[in-house]
């Protein structure tokens, strides 16, 4: 029988385990998909500890909200997919039941999209959620335009190192910042036109620097924490900071920094909204055609080593995606 990763209390990445699942018929308008890579999320780490929002159905709760396959069948009134085609998993909003950490998994036809040609599984693995937020972050929701400074911390994760990218494609300026020196040269290679080190200098001072003395236009943050306040005081007068994690678990102060615009950012806005998705789908097809898109691939584990694959995350010495191939 076909194998799917469980668990049946939430809490440390020990909690996972693999079990077996009879494969699920696609109802009216679904597709079953066979699953050949994963994207491992923090999100999906949030859930399995227990600091998920939403509801987490126990025991025998499934994972995953990203993952690549190929069509394994299709239900009825599906149109414009077919058993074989090669897709992207777009949104799973309830993954404790159908989650990605599977041989295989049945979503609507509605949140999957024709995988990208050139990508193998284990790249297109890397790509949607990371290439999405970033995008849907930065474009939609921030309004990035071309010459924009834009100012992107945990600049080494993949959804950092996808928002330098995007902030190229579209012709805007991304200034990387981490908090260790030794990443400085891979982000300068990722894309950066400049790094900041959190560890070694005040990063509104040198926002400024590298921006003319103005401050950034757009500041995309994933950390939050008490650094919000010192980040804002980053952004140019009018600037807009756009909220998109909370990597640092401590409560944020918040800035007393005007004008800003301050826009929380959740990608479930845009990746259930078909015609949001038509746009990043094209977005992204676009930057892959032209080599400004490239995901970038950490370390690869097998679905046996789920377990290990969550430690590793959690050690957060990643610089790009954690990808679980099946
Ligand atoms: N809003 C949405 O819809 C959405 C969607 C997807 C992901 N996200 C969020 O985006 C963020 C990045 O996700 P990801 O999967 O790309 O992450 P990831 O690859 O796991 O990020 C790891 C990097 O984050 C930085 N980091 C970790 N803890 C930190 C801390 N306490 N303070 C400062 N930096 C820290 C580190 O960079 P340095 O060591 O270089 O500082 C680390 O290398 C997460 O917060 C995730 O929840 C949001």
């Amino acid at each position: 029988m076909p194998r799917v990763v469980v668990f049946d209390r939430t809490g440390a990445p020990d909690v996972l385990r693999i079990a077996e699942e009879p494969v699920v018929e696609p109802a009216e308008g679904e597709v079953r998909i066979r699953i050949e890579a994963i994207g491992v999320n923090r999100l999906d780490q949030m859930m399995r500890a227990g600091s998920y929002p939403g509801p987490v159905r126990l025991p025998r709760a499934r994972l995953g909200c990203e993952g690549t396959g190929v069509v394994d069948a299709v239900g009825p009134g599906v149109e414009g997919l077919a058993a074989g085609d090669a897709v992207l998993v777009t949104a799973v909003p309830a993954m404790d039941l159908n989650g990605t950490y599977a041989e295989y998994t049945t979503v609507p036809a509605t949140t999957v999209v024709a995988r990208p040609d050139g990508l193998d599984a284990t790249g297109a693995a890397a790509l949607w959620v990371a290439y999405s937020t970033a995008y849907g972050a930065l474009v939609e929701k921030g309004g990035t335009r071309p010459g924009d400074h834009v100012l992107i911390t945990a600049a080494s994760s993949s959804v950092g190192l996808a928002a330098i990218q995007v902030a190229r494609q579209i012709g805007a300026v991304p200034l990387a910042v981490t908090r260790h020196a030794a990443k400085k040269e891979g982000l300068l290679a990722a894309g950066a036109a400049a790094v900041i080190v959190t560890d070694d200098e005040d990063v509104a001072e040198a926002a400024r620097r590298h921006s003319g003395g103005a401050g950034a236009d757009i500041i995309l943050d994933s950390v939050m924490g008490p650094g919000l306040a010192d980040l804002a005081k980053a952004a140019r007068p009018g600037g807009t900071l756009v909220t998109a994690g909370w990597l640092d678990p401590r409560p944020a102060t918040f800035p007393m920094t005007w004008p800003l615009t301050i826009l929380g950012y959740a990608s479930f806005e845009h990746t259930l909204d078909p015609v949001v998705v038509r746009r990043i789908a094209a977005f992204l097809d676009a930057g892959l055609r032209n080599g400004a898109l490239r995901p970038t691939v950490d370390r690869v584990f097998g679905l046996d080593e789920i377990v290990e694959a969550h430690r590793y995350l959690e050690r957060g010495q990643q610089v790009g995606k954690i990808v679980v191939t099946v």
